[in-house]
Formats: C-alpha cells, sequence, structure tokens
C-alpha cells in the first residue's frame, strides 16, 4: 500500500510505515511520531491464561508474578489478576493488600469494573487487579447468584483488549473462583513441582478442565505444564519429569525452573526476581518461560519495536541479556 501526493509519500516497508517528505513537513512528522507509531503498533491480542493447580505451594503464585514481570520487560502490556484471597501475588509485586481500595471481590460481586480496580505496578507496562482477604467470601456470596462461573469472564469483556496477555493467579482449589478463572481463560498453565506426588490429584484438576469445556468455556485449552522447584542434582527429580513428559509430551515447557533461594526470597521484598536478582538462575528461566510462552500464542517480542523504554537498570539488563548464574543457589 502507498499514498502520495505532491511533496509527500506513505508506504509500508517491511511492516513499517515509512513517511517520505520535504524539509517543512518533515518537522511536522517528526513531532506526530509517537502518535503515529501507537496507532500503528501490533494490536493487543489479550490472551488470557489462568495458572492453576488445586495443590498448594507448587509455584502458581511465583509463575504469575515473575512470568507477568518478564511479559511486561519484553515490552507487552500485561494485567496481573490476582483471584487468591492470600494475595500473595498482590503484594509480590510491591502493592499493599486491601488498603482501602477496589480488589478483585469488588469486581466478583458486581460492585465495581474492572478498570476502578486496576493499578499500576512499580514494573513498567505491568498493571495489577489486586486481591484483598474478603475474596475467600466471595465463593459463598456467589452461590444463589445467576450464571456466577461467568462473573470473571464478563467483568474482563471491556479492559481486555487493552492488554497483550492477562495473567490470572488462581487459589489452590477447584472452588468457584477457579472456576471463574478457567471460564474467563483462552488457556491453563499448570505448573508442577518436581516432587514424588506431583501427579497425584491431577485427574481431578483434569475432570474440572474438562467440564469446564463441555459446558462453560469450549475454547479453553492446556497453554502448557511447567516443572518448577527443579533440583537437577536429584535423581528423584529427573524420574518426575520423565514422568511428567511421558504424561503431557509437548505441551510440558521446556523451560524448568529452578529451585532458587532468590525466588523465595523475592516475595518478602515484594518484587519479582527481575528487580530483586536480576541475575539469577530464576530470573533467567523466568524470562526464558516467557519467550516460550509468547512463542505459542504467536506474539512478537515488542521490546525490539520500542526499545526497553521506561525499564529500571537491573530489569533492562536482564531482559536484555539473560546471564549466568550470579551468585544464586540451588537449596539441597
Ligand atoms: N523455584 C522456586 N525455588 C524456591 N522456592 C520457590 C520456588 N517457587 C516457589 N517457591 C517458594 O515456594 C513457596 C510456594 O510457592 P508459591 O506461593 O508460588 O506457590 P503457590 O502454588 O502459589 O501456593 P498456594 O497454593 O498457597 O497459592 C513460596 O514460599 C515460594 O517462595
Ligand atoms: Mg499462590
Amino acid at each position: 500500500m502507498s499514498i502520495h501526493h505532491a511533496g509527500w509519500r506513505i508506504f509500508r516497508r517491511h511492516g513499517e510505515l515509512v513517511i517520505d517528505c520535504e524539509w517543512p513537513l518533515l518537522l511536522i512528522v517528526v513531532g506526530l511520531r509517537p502518535l503515529i507509531r501507537s496507532k500503528t503498533e501490533m494490536q493487543p491480542t489479550g490472551s488470557t491464561f489462568a495458572i492453576v493447580n488445586q495443590k498448594g505451594g507448587v509455584g502458581k503464585t511465583t509463575t504469575a508474578v515473575n512470568l507477568s514481570a518478564a511479559l511486561a520487560l519484553l515490552g507487552h502490556r500485561i494485567l496481573l489478576i490476582d483471584l487468591d484471597p492470600q494475595g500473595n501475588s498482590t503484594s509480590g509485586v510491591g502493592a499493599s493488600k486491601g488498603a482501602g481500595l477496589g480488589s478483585m471481590y469488588d469486581v466478583l460481586i458486581g460492585a465495581d469494573p474492572m478498570f476502578h480496580v486496576i493499578r499500576p505496578s512499580p514494573v513498567p507496562r505491568l498493571d495489577l487487579a489486586p486481591s484483598d482477604v474478603r475474596l475467600a467470601g466471595a465463593e459463598v456470596e456467589l452461590v444463589p447468584a445467576i450464571a456466577r462461573e461467568n462473573k470473571l469472564k464478563k467483568a474482563l469483556k471491556r479492559i481486555r483488549d487493552m492488554y497483550d496477555v492477562l495473567v490470572i493467579d488462581c487459589p489452590p482449589s477447584l472452588g468457584l473462583l477457579t472456576v471463574n478463572a478457567l471460564t474467563a481463560a483462552d488457556g491453563c498453565l499448570i505448573p508442577m513441582q518436581c516432587e514424588y506426588y506431583a501427579l497425584e490429584g491431577l485427574s481431578a484438576l483434569m475432570t474440572s478442565i474438562e467440564l469446564i469445556r463441555r459446558h462453560l468455556n469450549p475454547g479453553l485449552r492446556i497453554s502448557g505444564v511447567l516443572l518448577t522447584m527443579v533440583d537437577p542434582r536429584l535423581k528423584l527429580c529427573e524420574q518426575v519429569a520423565e514422568e511428567v513428559k511421558r504424561h503431557f509430551g509437548h505441551q510440558v515447557f521446556e523451560t524448568a525452573i529452578p529451585r532458587s533461594v532468590r525466588l523465595a526470597e523475592a516475595p518478602s521484598h515484594g518484587q519479582p526476581i527481575f528487580a530483586y536478582a536480576a541475575d539469577s538462575r530464576g530470573a533467567e528461566a523466568y524470562l526464558s518461560l516467557a519467550h516460550e510462552v509468547i512463542g505459542r500464542i504467536g506474539l512478537e517480542p515488542r521490546w525490539m519495536e520500542r526499545g526497553l523504554v521506561g525499564v529500571a537498570g537491573p530489569l533492562a539488563t536482564a531482559a536484555a541479556t539473560p546471564s549466568e548464574d550470579g551468585g544464586d543457589q540451588t537449596d539441597g
């Protein structure tokens, strides 16, 4: 496509919009460039992932926080939705819980629209829809509600297109909150701790996913299974990884998250791993996972297009050059 006019020409080259014009007009074009760029950038896809496993402590929240931060570092616009009453994702990105502001509880009971509760996080391009402890009561309060499984899906409708990826951190149960997450999601990402009982309870999770697919969300896919807290020195870990791969085949992400002291410490500082220990193996692993995720959903890393604008020093370094382990330790 190209448009010609006296003294100027607009055409597309390698997918980029090029404006070729005379000197006085060039000044105006340069002034308008940010506006033109934002109009011609890729449209957000609104891909929604639920991080789900009804087993407790398998790395759902660690994955939700650090995958969201990694995707934001790669230049994507991300919304992290904390649907767990424990609110660990909320504090994990440095936001305060229940500070008198709206939360996902208000959204689910229909008191507030999503855009009233969404707040920016300290990570550029990462927004947060926080949880608070009242969310625990939502499951009970929603029981008599009509279409109670669709509350989240409906709430996300108007804001979904503002983000490239939405990540939902689920609680450790298959109750109404998780059902809402799976009904709203395009795909689920299942973290599995590399331990002897990793596959225990999996049939209940698969049954829930199948039921939701059949009755509420036919498009729901398993976007990937993620091995977490992997210690390559342990033979048991290797055996569990092999068994999970036998069960899920290509659905298992090539990236495995190592057991890492830095990853365990970061939440107590209210920081994603890229701010707390950007040169750790945990940071490297979550960045690699982010690349796999965007590859699976067909997104291009935006940072090539925009540069790492607004990204703090250590965060930018991690995104640009994932490095070797810098003093990180693996638990014994
Ligand atoms: N790769 C890792 N290496 C070391 N510790 C980890 C790792 N991933 C998570 N942890 C730690 O394990 C604990 C459980 O992790 P996390 O909170 O992410 O699990 P969860 O599945 O969200 O738990 P819950 O079911 O209670 O919500 C946390 O203390 C976390 O810091
Ligand atoms: Mg959690």
